[in-house]
C-alpha cells in the first residue's frame, strides 16, 4: 500500500482547503464500538439503532437514558487515539483551511484539539430537553439511585435527554448547511471510518464525488465510495492517519 500512502500524503499535501469526514471507525482504536459492531454485555440483547430514537425514549425513558449512560461511560474511559491527534496537528499547521465533518457524538476530535468540528449527529456529552424548553447543558453523571431522566429546570418534567440526534430527527439545518459549503469550498476529501448508509450525512460524500473534489478514503472495509475514490486506503485509520498527514 506504499504507493497509496505516498499518492494519499501528495494530495493532503497540496491542500489548501482539505474536509474530513469522519464516522465511527474514526474512534474504533480508541475503544469506542462502532454502529454496526455488536454490543457486548447487559446490552448485546438490544439494537443501539432501536433506542436511539425519540420512540424509544417516550415509550421507556430510563432504559434509554441507561443506554447512553452506559455509552458515556465508555467515551470517558476512552480518549482520543493517533488518527485524532494527527488530524489536530495537521489543522494548526499554517496555511490550509481545515474543515473536520463527523458523525461522531464522542467529541474526540474537539478533544484532540481541531477547532472547527461541524458535529451533524450531536454531543453526547451535552443534555438537552426533549420538549424542545432552551438550553443545552454539560452531561452530569447521575447520583447513584437517583431517579433518570433528570428533570428539566424549564418545563418541570424529567425530560433531559442526550444532545444528540436520534433516528427520524431533524439535523441542525445550519450545521449541515455549513458542512454542505465546506465540501463546496473544499480541494480534497478525506472519508474515514464511515459505512456510508446514513443520509444525510453521508450525501456529503456523495457531494465531494460529484462535485469532482479529489478524494481519499481511508477503511478496513470497501463503502460505497472505495472503488470512485482516487485513494482508497484499507486500513485502520489510527494507523493511516499519521502516514499521510504531514506531522
Ligand atoms: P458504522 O458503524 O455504520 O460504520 C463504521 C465504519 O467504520 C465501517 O465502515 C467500518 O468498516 C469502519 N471501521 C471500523 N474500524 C475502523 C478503523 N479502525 N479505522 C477506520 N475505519 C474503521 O458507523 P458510521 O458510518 O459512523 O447515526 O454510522 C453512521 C451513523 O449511523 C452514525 O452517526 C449513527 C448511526 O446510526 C446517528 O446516530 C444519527
Amino acid at each position: 500500500m506504499t504507493a497509496e500512502i505516498d499518492q494519499a500524503r501528495s494530495l493532503v499535501a497540496q491542500a489548501k482547503r482539505p474536509v474530513f469526514f469522519t464516522g465511527a471507525g474514526m474512534s474504533a482504536d480508541s475503544g469506542v464500538p462502532t454502529f454496526r459492531d455488536a454490543l457486548t454485555g447487559l446490552w448485546a440483547k438490544y439494537d443501539p439503532l432501536q433506542l436511539a430514537t425519540g420512540e424509544a425514549f417516550a415509550r421507556d425513558p430510563e432504559l434509554v437514558w441507561n443506554f447512553y449512560e452506559y455509552r458515556r461511560g465508555i467515551v470517558r474511559k476512552c480518549a482520543p487515539n493517533a488518527g485524532h491527534h494527527a488530524m489536530a496537528a495537521f489543522e494548526q499547521q499554517e496555511g490550509r483551511l481545515v474543515t473536520v465533518i463527523t458523525q461522531n457524538v464522542d467529541g474526540y476530535h474537539q478533544l484532540a484539539g481541531n477547532r472547527l468540528a461541524l458535529c451533524l449527529h450531536g454531543n453526547i456529552m451535552e443534555d438537552r430537553c426533549h420538549c424542545g424548553c432552551p438550553g443545552v447543558f454539560p452531561a452530569t453523571e447521575p447520583c447513584e439511585g437517583e431517579p433518570v431522566p433528570p428533570i428539566c429546570r424549564t418545563c418541570g418534567y424529567r425530560t433531559m435527554r442526550p444532545n444528540v440526534v436520534w433516528f427520524g430527527e431533524m439535523l441542525d439545518e445550519a450545521v449541515l448547511s455549513k458542512a454542505r459549503d465546506a465540501v463546496h469550498d473544499c480541494d480534497v476529501m478525506v472519508v474515514v471510518g464511515t459505512s456510508g448508509v446514513v443520509y444525510p450525512a453521508a450525501g456529503l460524500a456523495d457531494l465531494a464525488l460529484q462535485l469532482g473534489k479529489r478524494f481519499i478514503e481511508i477503511n478496513p472495509e470497501p463503502s460505497p465510495w472505495s472503488d470512485a475514490a482516487d485513494v482508497y486506503l484499507r486500513g485502520r485509520s489510527s494507523e493511516i492517519l499519521p502516514q499521510i498527514l504531514p506531522g
